[in-house]
C-alpha cells in the first residue's frame, strides 16, 4: 500500500524543506525526504546549508573574528589580555550545537505545519495512477506533485578525491581539529575567502591558488580592488592566475605542483589542503533516468523559469537546477513552487537576488555591477561613499571599504548596489527593497535613516549620485 499525498518533496535543505512548510500552509496534504544523517545516524534535515555550509560556516567565521579582535583590536579601545588562546575543539563543538538547533528547529517546523518527514532516499519508481511513485526505505509515496530539491556537491580536482584528513572539501574545511601551521586553498571564490579566514585569523599560513588572472570576477571591480587589498593587508597569500598540476597527499602534508601567472613552475607544500572550486548539482540515487528527467551536461535537472522539468508534475529547485547556489535563491524558488501548484503566481526576480561574501570586510551586492553595465552600453551614473567618512564606522573602528551605487542616467533608477565594509550583509536589504521596488538613488537619498548608522553611508552614497554628499 501507498502513502498518498499531494506534494512530495525530495531533499530538505532550504529549497525543499521550505516548499513543503509552504505547501503545506497552502492546504496541501506534504511529504518531505531528507537522507541527511548526523553523527548518530539520525535525521539532520537542512541539507548543505545548515550541516556544511551557511550555518557553521558563518559560526567559525563569528568565532574567529572574536578571537582576532581580542587578539588584534581590543588594544585599540583600551582593554587588555593576557594569555590569549583559541580552543579549537570547543569552537567546533559550538559550531555543532548551532547546527543542531538549526537542524531541530526544522523538524519543529515539520511538525507545526504538519509535514510529514521521510528519513532515508526518496527515489523516483514509476509513473503511478495520480501522479509519481516514489520510494524511500521500506515505503511506497504517491505524490501528485513532486519538488526535487536534492542540492549540490563539492567539486574535486581531476584525479584528487577528497580524502576529508588532508584533502578537504567543505565539509572536512569545517571539522579541522587543530590551527594548521599551512593551510592551501585551491579556489578563490566564496568558499575559498570565506574558509581561508577563519583559519587565517586562527594563526594558519593561508596560501590561495585561484586558476582566474582576475580576483572575484563576479564582484564589481572596484570593490574587487578593494577586497584584493583588504584580504592582502592581512595576510591572506592569493596567488592569480595559477594552472595547478599534480597534488600529491602524504603524512607529512599536502603538495601542490603548479605553474604561477609567469609561467613558472612552483610547489606549495601545506599541511591541509582545501578545494574549493565551485559545486555540481546531485541527482545521486534518485533513478531520475527510470522516469526519464532531463538532466543538462553539468547533471542539473533541466526547468524552465518555473521550476517546471520535462515530466508533468515534477518540479526542481535550488542547487540541483541553473541559477546561483544560495540558500537564499533556493527558498524563494521553494515558496514560488508551492504557490504555483496552489495556481498561484509564485516569483523569483533573479535580479534582486543579493550575494554575500561573510569575510572582514564583507561584501555584500545586488544587480548590476559597473563592468556589466560598461559592456551592455548602458548610461550610468555612480555614486560612492566611504566608510571612513561613517561616525558610526569610526566609533566601531571598521572604517574599510564603501557603498557604491549605479543607477541609469536618464530614469535615475538604481540598477546596482555594491559594498564592502561592516555589517555589509545586513545594509544589503534596504537596496534589496529599493531595487524591488524600482526605486531610484533620490528616493534613498531623500529617506531619512537613523544617525548615526552604517546605514546612512547608502542615504550618501545616493546623494554622491547627484554630487551632493553632505559628509564627505
Ligand atoms: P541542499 O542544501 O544541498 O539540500 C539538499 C538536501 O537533499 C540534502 O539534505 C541532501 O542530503 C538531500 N538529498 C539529496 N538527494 C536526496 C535523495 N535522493 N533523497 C533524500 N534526500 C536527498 N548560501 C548562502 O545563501 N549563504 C551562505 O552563507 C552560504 N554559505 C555556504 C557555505 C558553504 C561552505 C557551502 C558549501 C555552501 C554555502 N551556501 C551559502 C550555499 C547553500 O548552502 C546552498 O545554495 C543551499 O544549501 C542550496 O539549497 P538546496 O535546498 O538546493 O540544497
Ligand atoms: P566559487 O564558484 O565561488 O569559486 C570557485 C573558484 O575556483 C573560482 O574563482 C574559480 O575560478 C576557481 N577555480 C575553478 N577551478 C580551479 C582550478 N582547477 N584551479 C584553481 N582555481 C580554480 O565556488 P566555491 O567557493 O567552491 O563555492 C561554491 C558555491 O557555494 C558558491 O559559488 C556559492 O554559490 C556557494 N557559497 C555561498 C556562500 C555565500 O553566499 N556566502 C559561501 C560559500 C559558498
Amino acid at each position: 500500500m501507498s502513502l498518498t499525498f499531494d506534494v512530495v518533496v525530495i531533499g530538505g535543505g532550504p529549497g525543499g524543506y521550505i516548499a513543503a512548510i509552504r505547501a503545506a500552509q497552502l492546504g496541501f496534504a506534504t511529504a518531505c525526504i531528507d537522507e541527511w544523517k548526523n553523527a548518530a545516524g539520525g535525521p539532520a534535515p537542512g541539507g548543505t546549508c545548515t550541516n556544511v555550509g551557511c550555518i557553521p560556516s558563518k559560526a567559525l567565521l563569528q568565532s574567529s573574528e572574536y578571537y582576532e579582535h581580542a587578539a588584534r583590536h581590543f588594544t585599540d579601545h583600551g582593554i587588555a589580555l593576557k594569555d590569549l588562546s583559541i580552543d579549537v575543539r570547543k569552537m567546533l563543538a559550538r559550531k555543532d550545537q548551532v547546527v543542531k538547533q538549526n537542524n531541530d528547529g526544522i523538524l519543529y517546523l515539520f511538525k507545526k505545519n504538519k509535514v510529514s518527514f521521510f528519513h532515508g532516499r526518496g527515489s523516483f519508481v514509476k509513473k503511478a495512477e495520480g501522479g509519481w511513485e516514489l520510494a524511500v526505505g521500506g515505503e511506497s509515496l504517491v505524490a501528485k506533485h513532486v519538488i526535487v530539491a536534492t542540492g549540490s556537491n563539492a567539486r574535486a580536482l581531476p584525479g584528487v578525491p577528497f580524502d576529508e584528513e588532508r584533502i578537504l572539501s567543505n565539509d572536512g574545511a569545517l571539522r579541522i581539529g587543530a590551527v594548521p601551521k599551512r593551510l592551501g586553498l585551491i579556489g578563490s571564490g566564496v568558499i575559498g575567502l570565506e574558509m581561508g579566514s577563519v583559519w587565517r585569523r586562527l594563526g594558519a599560513q593561508v596560501t590561495v591558488l585561484e586558476a582566474l588572472p582576475t580576483f572575484l570576477g563576479a564582484v564589481d571591480e572596484q570593490i574587487a580592488k578593494e577586497a584584493m587589498k583588504a584580504f592582502t593587508k592581512q595576510g591572506l597569500k592569493i596567488e592569480l592566475g595559477v594552472k595547478v598540476g599534480e597534488v600529491k597527499s602524504a603524512k607529512s602534508g599536502v603538495s601542490v605542483a603548479y605553474v604561477d601567472a609567469k609561467g613558472g613552475a612552483q610547489t606549495l607544500e601545506v599541511d591541509k589542503l582545501i578545494v574549493s572550486i565551485g559545486r555540481m548539482p546531485n541527482t545521486t540515487g534518485l533513478n531520475a533516468e527510470a522516469v526519464g528527467l532531463v538532466l543538462d551536461e553539468r547533471g542539473a535537472i533541466v526547468v524552465d523559469d518555473h521550476c517546471r522539468t520535462n515530466l508533468p508534475g515534477v518540479w526542481a529547485v535550488g542547487d540541483v537546477v541553473r541559477g546561483p547556489m544560495l540558500a537564499h535563491k533556493a527558498e524563494e524558488e521553494g515558496v514560488a513552487v508551492a504557490e504555483r501548484i496552489a495556481g498561484q503566481h509564485g516569483h523569483v526576480d533573479f535580479n534582486t537576488v543579493p550575494w554575500v561574501i561573510y569575510t572582514s570586510p564583507e561584501i555584500a551586492f545586488v544587480g548590476q555591477t559597473e563592468q556589466q553595465l560598461k559592456s551592455a552600453g548602458r548610461g550610468y551614473k555612480a555614486g560612492t561613499f566611504p566608510f571612513s567618512a561613517n561616525g558610526r564606522a569610526r566609533a566601531l573602528g571598521d572604517t574599510t571599504g564603501m557603498v557604491k551605487i549605479l543607477a541609469d542616467a536618464a530614469t535615475d533608477e538604481i540598477l546596482g548596489v555594491h559594498i564592502i565594509g561592516p555589517m555589509a550583509s545586513e545594509l544589503i536589504a534596504e537596496a534589496v527593497v529599493a531595487m524591488a521596488f524600482r526605486a531610484s538613488s533620490e528616493d534613498i537619498a531623500r529617506i531619512c535613516h537613523a544617525h548615526p548608522s552604517l546605514g546612512e553611508s547608502t542615504k550618501e552614497a545616493a546623494l554622491a549620485v547627484d554630487k551632493r554628499t553632505l559628509n564627505f
